[in-house]
């Protein structure tokens, strides 16, 4: 993408993390193909004191370690002499006045305006209304985008009010609200592999799907986060966003076209037609030491680890249950989808008569690591004749891709952003929406009947509690990708 007008992206909260680990890398290597818009500045605003060269410097830092591919210095070089830093606290109008002041005289005429919100959740509101009393917001030179990082809100009361003084500044076509999980090659793939074949989709429903699992799985602990983690919990961390936006893409109808609000009406949909979950249907529970962890209540109750047993209550998916798990300090980091079909009438192949021997087919999805979709169906033992196995049709990113590292989330999503295509962000309502399934299991937490939080030892699969609640239902969790095809 090259575009002759100049592009402009502000980052608020650059000091922190995510800029050195993924903006700025992301930035790089989409200016190393060639996919930056031809004039650019990258403004980082942060409270830190930084000289401009400073600030450069820690960035190359971050790529160094964090950029999918380092296409050569004398490249950085010639990049990161877009890149410029302006101290300042945006909480307080007057910076806001002077960044403005600051922006015109790097943009030297007209210029689009990214604003990236990667700030303390805190500041979200303040920073988009001095944005709009410092009038940045008006698209009469060049168009003005905010992206704002999740946490988008605590709960749903937050996330609308949220959304609401969002929107007494931007329109919602200006408004990118990121979840990175959707801006992953994989992720992206579930729409390609349902909508652009038609094997399976025939097949996608509840005549021949017997259970749907997604299981995101961390080995990480909380870390340094303990602070912002104990007050958010694994649902608010993963589940209110990851999690029910892969949902949304295994499950949705096919949308009208891959236009972002066609797209977007079919997710809002399916998200609607979750069924409130209830506290017997979920896990919670939390991993040995946590309360150890800097920032955390040596009490704490906040669940580092879920379980829950979903429902779409539509056409389509009536009575087939959506199983769903996310956990820090696990066995293993694996994000992947299963399908898990209906296993056939009878038992023709030998003994036993009873069906309910036979392996049922499975379609994996693996999100990360392992890159890939695999097919698990049986087939006959050679040499004799009552014995069937399960084999795998099985498909590599590797093998047909080759090695190279599949592009960041973030820079598929940044250059989506500046082209303005909102297909991968979430729009207003499906936050809420999420945000009603979220509040709903957390009411059900704070009630007489809430399951007890339980403990699992850090590098094993989560607790025992979690096996049973798919064990009632005479079915088991499923790894196809985290421990296969390393
Ligand atoms: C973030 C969560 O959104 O996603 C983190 O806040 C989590 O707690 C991370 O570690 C996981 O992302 P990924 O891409 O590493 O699976």
């Amino acid at each position: 993408m090259t575009q002759a007008m100049n592009t402009t992206i502000v980052i608020f909260g650059a000091s922190g993390d995510l800029t050195e680990r993924k903006l700025i890398p992301a930035l790089y290597n989409a200016y190393c193909k060639g996919r930056m818009p031809e004039n650019f500045n990258i403004v980082g605003v942060s409270r830190s004191e930084f000289s401009h060269d400073a600030f450069r410097d820690h960035l190359w830092e971050g790529v160094q370690e964090h950029a999918s591919t380092i296409c050569d210095e004398a490249e950085w070089q010639k990049f990161s002499q877009n890149i410029w830093y302006h101290a300042g606290n945006a909480k307080e109008q007057d910076v806001l006045h002077t960044l403005d002041a600051f922006l015109k005289e790097k943009e030297n005429g007209t210029s689009n305006r990214l604003y990236y919100l990667s700030t303390a959740p805190s500041l979200y509101e303040p920073i988009v209304l001095n944005l709009g009393m410092a009038n940045m917001v008006s698209e009469d030179g060049g168009w003005r985008r905010t992206i704002i990082e999740k946490p988008f809100g605590y709960d749903l009361k937050s996330a609308h009010a949220l959304n609401d003084t969002i929107h007494r500044v931007f329109q919602e076509h200006q408004v990118y609200r990121i979840d990175h999980y959707l801006g992953k090659e994989t992720a992206q793939n579930i729409l390609l592999f349902r909508f652009a074949n038609t094997i399976f989709e025939p097949l996608w429903n509840q005549n021949y799907v017997d259970n749907v699992q997604i299981t995101v799985t961390e080995s990480v602990d909380v870390g340094h986060r303990g602070d912002y983690y104990d007050k958010s919990g694994v649902l608010r961390d993963m589940f209110q966003n990851h999690l029910l936006q892969l949902l949304a893409l295994v499950a949705m109808e096919p949308p009208v076209s891959m236009k972002a609000d066609d797209v977007r009406d079919e997710k809002e949909k399916l998200l609607r037609s979750l069924r409130p979950v209830e506290p017997h249907e979920t896990v919670r529970a939390q991993y040995e030491g946590y309360t150890e962890t800097e920032g955390v209540e040596p009490d704490s109750q906040t669940p580092t680890y879920a379980a829950l047993k979903m429902y779409v209550d539509n056409w389509r998916w009536f009575g087939v249950p959506f199983y769903l798990r996310s956990g820090k300090a696990l066995a293993n980091k694996t994000s992947e989808v299963i399908i898990q079909f209906k296993r056939p009438p009878c038992h023709l192949f030998g003994l036993p008569v009873d069906a309910q021997e036979i392996r049922p087919n499975v379609l994996a999805m693996c999100i990360q690591p392992n890159e890939g979709i695999h097919l698990r169906f049986e087939t006959k033992v050679p040499d004799v004749i009552d014995q069937t196995r399960s084999v795998e049709m099985d498909f590599k990113y590797t093998t047909y891709f080759g090695d190279e590292p599949l592009p960041d989330a973030y820079e598929r999503l940044l250059l989506d952003a500046m082209k303005g295509d909102a297909t991968l962000f979430t729009r207003s309502d499906s936050i809420e929406s999420s945000w009603r399934v979220i509040d709903h299991v957390l009411k059900g937490w704070q009630s007489p009947d809430a399951p007890p939080l339980v403990s699992y030892a850090r590098g094993s699969w989560g607790p025992v509690e979690a096996d049973i609640l798919v064990g009632k239902d005479g079915r088991r969790w499923r790894l196809e990708c985290g421990k296969k095809h390393g």
